[in-house]
C-alpha cells in the first residue's frame, strides 16, 4: 500500500464517483413538469444503489432562470420551483444517512440581474460603491451609444448591455441577465467566502465552481482578439490573479473537515489547467480535454498521459468526465463519424448522422475505460441509462439562451437536459407523478420506454446494469480509484493498463478501439466486460474488459 503523503492522500474525493444531478430534469415531485427536491428525495435510494459516492447538484438557488439557474438572485436560498431551504437540509441529511456526499454549484463569475446587489447598483449613481461590485463603464462614441469594448458574450452578441437612457453599460460574459461581478471589489470576495461558509455549515461536502477561470478581468478592458489564448495576458480568461481567490477559498474549506473545491475550468492548455489544483488551491478540476477527445486510442492515450503527469506534479487527483449538461451526450458523440466535441462548434457536430448502436457500444466501453483510470469520475444523470442527445426538440419548446441568442446558429444544450425516464411505457415515464396536469418541461422521446430505470433494472446487458456493476466493483476494489497505473504493451488501437493492488495483483483494463477482435492480455479471471467476448475469448471492437491479474 502506498504511504499516504498527507492526511489528504486518502481523502474521499481522490477516488470518488460523483453523480451530476440536474435538478430540473431528475424527478418531479409535485407534478408541475419540473424536477424538484421532493423528486430527488424520492430517488436518493436509487443513487445509493447505483454505487456513487457523492452528488453534485446544478444550481438550485432562487433564479429568474435566464440560464437554467446559472443566474442566481440569492446564493443562500432554494428556488421555489425546486422547494425550500428545509427541503435542501432534508436532502443533505438523507443523502448523508445513505452514505452520499453533497456538492453544490457556486456561480461566482456573475449574478442574476435580479440579485439585490445588481438592482441596488442600477439604482445607484455612476461611480458609487454599489456599482463597483460589477463592471459599469461609459459607452464609446459621442453619445455613448457604442459598448465600452468589443468583447463578445459566450452566448452570442455583445458582452455589454446599456443601462436605460444612461451612457453606462455593464459587462456580462454570458447573457445580459448575468452581470459579471467585479472581483477586485473586497465586498464581493467577502460575500462569497460567507456563502461558502453558509453551505459548509449546512452540511455541504464541497462546491463546484462555475466558470472558474473567468473571474478576474484586466481593468483597462483591452480588446480580446479571438486568437488570444487564455492566460496572464488575456483580458478575462485564466489571468494569474484568479488564483489568489482560490487560495483564500481553500483556507475557508480547510477550516472544515473533508470539504472539496472543484473547478470548472475550460482551458484547452492542460498545463494551465493543472495550475488550478494543488495543496493551497482547488482540490480537483474537471477534465474537459478528456471529454472532448475523439474515440481514438492514440488521442485518448495522450490525453490520459498528459492529465496524469500534470496532476501528479501538482499532487492532485485527476478527474474523468464523459458528459455533462453543456455538451452533447456521449452515446450520440461516439455514434458520429467525428466523435470529438467542441462547445464552440456544436452546429458542425449536429450535421453528422448518428449511429446509436455504435455510439452505445462505444459509450459502454468508454465507461469501463473511464472508471478504471486513476482519480475520481463523474456520471451525468442519464448517462447510466444510455440516453442520447435529443437533437429534434421543436424550436418553440427550447429554452437554452445559447440557442436563441445565436439566432439558432448554435443548436443549444436542451438536448442533453431532457427529463429522465423512470418507468412505464409512455411519457412522462414516471418523471412526474401519475395524473400530473403538466407535461415534462422538455418532451421525452417515445423510444426512451426502453431506457427507463424500470426497463434497465433487470436485464444483464443494460447500460444501467453495467454502470451499477462497474461502480460497485470500482468502490470495492482497492486497486481502482486513486493510485498508480502502468500501461501494458498493446496493438495499435488498443489501450491496456494495470491498476496494481498494494499486496500484488490488481485490475487490468483493456479497451479495444481497433476495428478487429483482439486477444485479452494474460489474466487470472474476467471481472467485467462491456460486451460479450467472441469466439475463442476474443475482445470485439469497441469493447472493454476488466481482468484480474
Ligand atoms: C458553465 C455552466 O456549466 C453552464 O451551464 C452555464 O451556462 C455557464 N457556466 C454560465 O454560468
Ligand atoms: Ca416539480
Amino acid at each position: 500500500m502506498q504511504e499516504p503523503r498527507s492526511p489528504e492522500a486518502s481523502a474521499w474525493w481522490r477516488s470518488a464517483a460523483i453523480y451530476q444531478l440536474y435538478v430540473r430534469s431528475f424527478a418531479d415531485g409535485n407534478g408541475d413538469g419540473i424536477g424538484d427536491l421532493a423528486g430527488v428525495r424520492a430517488h436518493l435510494r436509487y443513487l445509493a444503489d447505483l454505487g456513487v459516492d457523492a452528488i453534485w447538484f446544478n444550481p438550485w438557488y432562487p433564479s429568474p432562470m435566464a440560464d437554467a439557474g446559472y443566474d442566481i438572485s440569492d446564493y443562500r436560498g432554494i428556488d421555489p420551483v425546486f422547494g425550500t431551504l428545509a427541503d435542501a437540509d432534508a436532502v443533505i441529511a438523507e443523502a448523508h444517512a445513505l452514505g452520499l456526499r453533497i456538492i453544490i454549484d457556486v456561480v461566482p463569475n456573475h449574478a442574476s440581474d435580479q440579485h439585490p446587489w445588481f438592482r441596488e447598483a442600477l439604482a445607484a449613481p455612476y461611480g458609487s460603491p454599489a456599482r463597483e461590485r460589477f463592471w459599469f463603464r461609459p459607452g464609446r462614441g459621442a453619445d455613448g451609444s457604442l459598448p465600452p469594448n468589443g468583447w463578445h458574450s459566450m452566448f452570442g452578441g455583445p458582452a455589454w448591455t446599456r443601462v436605460g437612457e444612461q451612457n453606462e453599460w455593464y459587462l456580462h460574459l454570458f447573457a445580459p441577465e448575468q452581470p459579471d461581478f467585479n472581483w477586485a471589489d473586497p465586498s464581493v470576495r467577502r460575500e462569497f467566502e460567507a456563502v461558502l461558509r453558509f453551505w459548509f455549515d449546512r452540511g455541504a461536502d464541497g462546491v463546484r465552481i462555475d466558470s472558474a477561470a473567468l473571474l478576474t478581468k484586466d481593468p483597462s478592458l483591452p480588446e480580446a482578439s479571438p486568437d488570444s489564448p487564455p492566460g496572464p495576458d488575456h483580458p478575462y480568461a485564466d489571468r494569474d490573479e484568479v488564483h489568489e481567490i482560490y487560495r483564500s477559498w481553500r483556507q475557508v474549506a480547510d477550516g472544515y473537515p473533508a470539504r472539496v473545491l472543484i473547478g470548472e475550468v475550460w482551458i484547452p492548455d492542460p498545463s494551465r489547467l493543472a495550475r488550478y489544483v494543488g495543496p493551497d488551491e482547488l482540490h480537483t478540476v474537471f477534465n474537459f480535454p478528456y471529454l472532448s477527445c475523439p474515440w481514438d486510442a492514440t488521442a485518448l492515450r495522450s490525453v490520459i498521459d498528459e492529465t496524469l503527469d500534470l496532476h501528479a506534479l501538482a499532487g492532485a487527483p485527476a478527474t474523468w468526465v464523459l458528459s455533462n449538461h453543456d455538451v452533447d451526450r456521449v452515446v450520440t458523440r461516439y455514434g458520429r463519424a467525428d466523435s470529438s466535441f467542441d462547445l464552440a462548434r456544436r452546429a458542425y457536430f449536429h450535421r453528422f448522422p448518428v449511429d446509436l448502436e455504435l455510439g452505445t457500444r462505444r459509450a459502454r466501453a468508454a465507461a469501463l475505460l473511464t472508471m478504471a483510470l486513476p482519480g475520481s469520475v463523474y456520471v451525468y444523470q442519464g448517462e447510466e441509462l444510455g440516453l442520447w442527445e435529443v437533437q429534434d426538440i421543436p424550436d418553440e419548446l427550447r429554452q437554452d439562451p445559447m440557442r436563441w441568442r445565436t439566432g439558432g446558429a448554435d443548436p443549444g444544450r436542451d438536448g442533453s437536459r431532457v427529463p429522465l425516464p423512470w418507468a412505464g411505457q409512455e411519457p412522462p415515464f414516471g418523471f412526474s407523478p401519475p395524473g400530473s396536469a403538466s407535461e415534462p418541461w422538455l418532451p421525452q422521446p417515445k423510444e426512451w420506454r426502453e431506457l427507463t430505470v424500470e426497463a434497465e433494472a433487470g436485464p444483464p446487458g443494460s447500460m444501467l446494469t453495467l454502470y451499477r456493476s462497474a461502480l460497485h466493483i470500482r468502490r470495492a476494489e482497492p486497486a481502482l480509484g486513486d493510485g498508480p497505473m502502468t500501461w501494458l504493451p498493446s496493438r495499435d488501437g488498443v489501450l491496456a493498463f494495470d491498476r496494481p493492488a498494494a499486496g500484488g495483483g490488481g485490475v487490468r483494463c483493456v479497451a479495444n478501439l481497433s476495428g478487429a477482435p483482439v486477444e485479452l492480455p494474460a489474466h487470472a479471471a474476467v471481472i467485467l466486460t462491456s460486451g460479450s467476448l467472441v469466439s475463442g475469448g476474443l475482445l470485439p471492437p469497441d469493447t472493454s474488459a476488466w481482468l484480474r491479474f
